[in-house]
């Protein structure tokens, strides 16, 4: 499993916690930026991340911004993406099991870096249930053609 990683200036930070989490469980991951804590734009970071996994360089992503939600959007314009914005350890689990969410958006200000940290362990060692809700992960993709 390799992972594209990306935040903006609001989640830098966490995005450095993040990264020593994956060396500590030897989970490959490219950084795909901010590289630094100075004002930047979510867009650019979760379109490279979404365009990383849509052309199967990567087999999922982790956003991070200020709440998830500006990552979430802009990712989940890119065919193939389903993004999920998930502060809680339920809600992450839940987006495994019945959306397939092969982007975690995370919210540096809505979660402490300790909680950030057990949602994405929760995230990464859920599996897709597939079944019932395979036919409805299918059924995004034919009515939005995304
Ligand atoms: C940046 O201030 C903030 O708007 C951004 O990190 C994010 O929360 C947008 O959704």
């Amino acid at each position: 499993m390799k992972i594209a990683l990306g935040s903006d200036h609001a989640g830098y930070p966490l995005k450095e916690e993040i990264k020593k989490y994956l060396d500590l469980k030897d989970i490959p991951f490219t950084d795909f930026g901010t590289f630094k804590i100075d004002s930047s734009d979510y867009p650019e970071f979760a379109y490279k991340v979404g365009n990383a996994i849509a052309a199967e360089e990567c087999d999922c992503g982790i956003l991070i911004c200020g709440t998830g939600i500006g990552m979430s959007i802009t990712a989940n314009k890119i065919k193939g993406i389903r993004a999920a914005v998930a502060n809680t350890e339920e809600g992450a689990k839940l987006s495994r099991l019945h959306n397939d969410a092969n982007i975690l958006c995370l919210g540096s200000r809505v979660v402490e870096p300790e909680q950030a940290l057990k949602i994405l362990d929760v995230w990464i060692n859920t599996s897709f249930e597939g079944g019932r809700h395979q036919k409805r992960t299918n059924l995004i993709t034919q009515l939005t053609g995304l």
